[in-house]
């Protein structure tokens, strides 16, 4: 079976599909309302609500809404990357229909706008078998686009219900997740629900479990030099065995 193609954004003036790619001739932000009023909920979100008493969250949520300000005063351009979908995002509907219900409405509401012209992909050269029905992302904003912008990286993480996404970690990025949907927890740790914020620090090993029943959609931030962000080189940790049968 085929994933279902979300359908397109209805009226909607952002993009047209045929949009050139390069960055000279794409239209910009505010020619694009569907795109800057998402950009905006992740604005709020780092604007409002708290940081739990936690200096290393403060710092990370002042550079991603100070560098996001800058990025939206700019008004940059809005390249047109080719939609795509992956089996996982046969949970899309489910998991905004979700994120429409709880604290995260407006940002749920606002990636439905934009639904038909995300790019969904893997990230690895290599993905875990199971993994590819399971996982997939997408970036909204970045060195990459769609939205361009130099020093940070914004887009969503959707996983299946029953998904846990192996340990890893980034380096030389510093990386939040956001809850829209579902219920996750990271190494054994906590259960998030909708709106909850964690900081995972450069190098910081970490594994991703979720919940049984429902799909889970997370926006996540990536702060870091131009560099890297652009070519982020993800790698999946090595399980203890693997790890092990390598050293012989
Ligand atoms: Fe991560």
């Amino acid at each position: 079976m085929t994933p279902d193609v979300p359908a397109p954004a209805e009226a909607a003036p952002d993009v047209p599909p045929d949009a050139p790619a390069e960055a000279g001739e794409a239209p910009r932000l505010r020619d694009c309302p569907n795109w800057l009023y998402l950009l905006r909920e992740y604005e709020a979100l780092y604007r409002h609500g708290s940081a739990g008493g936690s200096q290393a969250i403060r710092t990370h949520r002042k550079k991603v809404r100070d560098t996001l300000s800058a990025v939206i005063a700019a008004n940059p351009p809005v390249l047109a990357r080719a939609p795509a979908v992956k089996p996982v995002t046969e949970h899309f509907a489910r998991a905004l229909d979700l994120g429409e219900r709880g604290a995260m409405q407006g940002m749920a509401r606002a990636l439905r706008e934009i639904r038909g012209r995300l790019t969904w992909e893997y990230g690895y050269e290599r993905v875990p078998r199971a993994l590819a029905r399971k996982y997939a992302y997408c970036e909204v904003l970045g060195p990459r686009g769609p939205v361009l912008a130099e020093t940070l990286v914004l887009g969503f993480v959707l996983f299946a219900p029953t998904t846990t996404y192996p340990q890893h970690s980034h380096r030389d990025i510093e990386e939040s997740y956001v809850s829209v949907a579902g219920a996750w927890s990271e190494n054994d740790a906590a259960v998030y629900a909708p709106g909850s914020l964690i900081l995972n620090r450069p190098e910081h090993e970490h594994r991703i479990t979720t919940g049984d029943l429902d799909p889970c959609l997370l926006a996540y931030a990536w702060t870091g030099q131009r560099e890297r962000l652009a070519a982020p080189g993800m790698v999946l940790t090595p399980s203890r065995r693997a790890r092990a049968a390598r050293a012989g």
